[in-house]
């Protein structure tokens, strides 16, 4: 089937629908730099009605770049031994061990990832089983949000430091290999500039990861905690976020840097399976 690619954007602060297209089969370079384009401008790409094996899904993100393994998960060793560039986001438990990652409660805001030195650049997210209500991913623009800050903030924010706790996922499980952190100045985790220039962009956006144990370096803890509440506050606003309804076939991709993203709890009695991969960063992200 020949591609009519379609790109729609959402009426809202990011993303846009891609239809037209078929991600199980290769992608000639004009669709594959469409793609890309689309995914700079609008940040999230929802791509509906897709029907892709691990393979396809593994083939479909290498045209964005080098895969990058997901990172060590609660429970040891890779979740999908046949694929270990992919990651399981799953509740489901089989012969008492979970299949996946991150449970059926909600998973706070976060960046992926961002705990390591040069984090992924983006990742794509396919959903495999849903539940009937719940689960929905929301996320948000740090364009936007880095744009709209106050200037005497913007000044203040732009020498700091953020750390990026790498101890607990963002459903506040502990990764396999990590100790309880009672002091966030002393968490594991790279260290970011809290607002960079996007590394393919040049744009400036806010970078902070995840708020659990972050802390801003040479900050007394109370400022860093206090500063810290005010950028999340303003970054999660509802006027850059934008939600994800999911349904069958729905394939995601998200830039990693431009964007921050949570899910919904969703009931613990029903499955909900999803498959991800992630694009590998090409450079660290640098201060603005
Ligand atoms: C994730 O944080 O990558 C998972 C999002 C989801 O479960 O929808």
């Amino acid at each position: 089937m020949a591609n009519t690619l379609k790109i729609t954007p959402f009426d809202g602060p990011l993303g846009a629908r891609v239809t037209g297209i078929d991600l199980g089969q290769p992608q000639d370079a004009a669709t594959a730099d469409a793609l890309r384009k689309a995914w700079g401008e609008h940040l999230l790409l929802v791509y509906p009605d897709q029907s892709i094996n691990d393979d396809q899904l593994i083939a479909f993100t290498g045209l964005f770049g080098t895969l990058d393994p997901p990172g060590p998960n609660p429970y040891g060793g890779p979740i999908l031994p046949a694929h270990p560039e992919i990651n399981v986001i799953s509740n489901v438990v089989e012969d008492g061990r979970p299949i996946g990652n991150l449970g059926a409660g909600e998973a706070i805001w976060h960046g992926d990832m961002t705990y390591t030195e040069m984090p992924p650049k983006g990742s794509v997210l396919q959903a495999l089983e849903l539940p009937p209500e719940g689960g929905n991913t929301y996320f948000a623009n740090m364009y936007m949000a880095y744009e709209e800050l106050d200037p005497g903030l913007k000044s203040e924010i732009a020498p700091l430091i953020c750390i990026h706790d790498a101890t607990y996922n963002s459903a506040g499980m502990m990764r396999s290999g990590y100790a309880e952190v009672t002091d966030p100045r002393e968490a594991p985790g790279a260290r970011h500039p809290l607002a960079i220039r996007h590394p393919a962009t040049g744009r400036p956006c806010l970078f902070l990861g995840r708020r659990r144990n972050a802390c801003i370096v040479g900050l007394p803890l109370a400022d860093s905690e206090a500063l810290l509440d005010r950028l999340w506050a303003h970054a999660t606003q509802d006027k850059y976020a934008a939600a994800h309804v999911w349904s069958d076939g729905d394939v995601l991709m998200w830039d990693n840097f431009a964007t921050l993203h949570r899910r919904d709890a969703f009931d613990e009695s029903s499955r909900r399976i999803l498959h991800r991969t992630q694009i590998k960063g090409e450079t660290v992200p640098e201060a603005i």
